[in-house]
């Protein structure tokens, strides 16, 4: 087991066990805590964060914001093929197991149209007696099925990541989904020869069907890909985003700044309070949506800059005369904060600075580090998002301000 095992472990036994309604709890490697009430996640998840947050002084304990229903939350999902008893398989990685896939008949986390179609994608493929990749040997053809449903009308989009394959195989295969699934709107094909374990194929191509599923979040209406970052529970992401610019004082001479930006969302919130947004993000197709989704929405003073964040500061003349920020929002991948960001950021003195973040400790890491440089930014508000129920992981929002 590995620490973070032990700890949820040894977490989990304060609470009372439930039987898991998902028959695979143990086997997959995804709902760690379904064997606990949804309140008792909830109680779980708020210890987690008052240890991790001890240190600081918070006036009082930290909120987690519930899910309701917390079932068939997930409109992203990115499933694996494997292989069990020379029949093809389709799920997620087992517990414990990087090769081993556990085959999906329903996943009660994903809306059940997606779990439809997913089963008539496995059954389709087990018809062209074709091999799944074995990443072992580097052989076989199946690799990925990503897959996203619209929050706002329900459509559906995929994408079948493979080895270099037959492109007519591929479209007869959407011809037969489409007609089967009037809701799946747009098919795409990822090709990749990575050896690496990464969905994100070298080439990606629209094979029928639409371009962009049309989503929405909050009063932003949203054009996305199979590669694009959108957190994946929209129903409670929106409640976040919207107490993120609740938090944000608003500075109509000043600018702010949306680091990891993946396709603006949190940019396009401030856009109203703010004279300027600048969006970062290392994802060049991020960048592309979300100066899509910027003209889409009318939002005319949102720019966007491609690059690794800890890249992009290094021209100091424009991020800290030019664009010198009013409020910073950061929400960086789990690792953090990278040193070079930090040290930009406390030299551009924003008044505000809000950190959304998908791991508690490294965001308490870096709030030390922004506590004790110069200028200090001192913690004032922290609430939970319980994007991820059933699971370990929790979103955290935290206010700081400049001492
Ligand atoms: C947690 S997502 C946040 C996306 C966005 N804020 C949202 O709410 O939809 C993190 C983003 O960071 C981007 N990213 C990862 N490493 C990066 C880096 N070194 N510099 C800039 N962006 C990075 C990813 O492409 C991804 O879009």
């Amino acid at each position: 087991m590995s620490q973070a095992e032990q700890q949820l472990a040894h977490d989990k036994a304060l609470f009372p066990r439930i039987d898991a309604p998902c028959p695979l709890v143990g086997a997959c490697g995804g709902c760690t805590l379904q064997d606990l009430s949804y309140p008792d996640q909830l109680a779980l998840k708020q210890q987690r964060l008052a240890r991790v947050f001890s240190p600081f002084e918070l006036p009082a304990a930290i909120p987690v914001h519930a899910l309701e229903p917390p079932w068939r939350y997930r409109h992203r999902a990115e499933l694996s093929f494997g292989a069990e008893q020379g029949s093809v398989t389709l799920g997620f990685h087992a517990a414990r197991s990087f090769w081993k896939i556990v085959d999906l008949d329903d996943c009660l986390l994903l809306p059940e149209a997606v779990a439809r179609v997913i089963r008539d994608v496995r059954a389709l493929i087990r018809e062209t007696g074709l091999s799944p990749y074995f990443p072992r040997r580097h052989e076989g053809i199946f690799r990925f099925l990503l897959v996203r449903s619209s929050h706002a009308d329900g459509t559906i989009m995929l994408c079948l990541v493979t080895t270099p394959w037959d492109r007519a195989a591929v479209d007869a295969l959407a011809g037969t989904l489409m007609a089967a699934h009037p809701n799946l709107v747009s098919v795409y094909w990822g090709v990749t020869s990575k050896l690496a374990d990464v969905s994100a194929p070298e080439e990606l191509i629209l094979v029928r069907g639409r371009a962009y599923l049309e989503d929405r979040l909050g009063p932003f209406e949203l054009q996305v890909h199979p590669l694009t970052f959108l957190q994946p529970t929209p129903a409670l992401a929106q409640r976040l985003y919207a107490r993120m610019a609740e938090w944000a004082e608003g500075a109509p001479s000043g600018n702010a700044w949306d680091f990891y930006c993946g396709i603006g969302v949190v940019g396009f919130h401030l856009a109203g309070k703010y004279r300027h947004v600048y969006g970062v993000d290392s994802e060049p197709r991020n960048i592309e949506l979300g100066r899509l989704n910027a003209q889409r929405n009318r939002l005319d003073n949102v720019t966007f800059h491609q690059g690794r964040a800890e890249d992009v500061v290094a021209d100091k003349r424009f991020w800290l005369l030019e664009a010198k920020p009013h409020l910073v929002v950061v929400d960086p991948p789990r690792t953090g904060l990278h040193e070079r960001v930090i040290s930009t950021l406390l030299g551009a003195r924003p008044a505000q600075i809000i950190y959304i973040s998908c791991n508690a400790e490294a965001l308490a890491r870096d709030l030390q580090r922004l506590g004790s440089g110069f200028p200090r930014y001192r913690l004032r508000r922290v609430e939970a998002f319980d994007l991820f129920p059933h699971t370990a992981h929790v979103e955290v929002l935290a206010l700081l301000d400049r001492a």
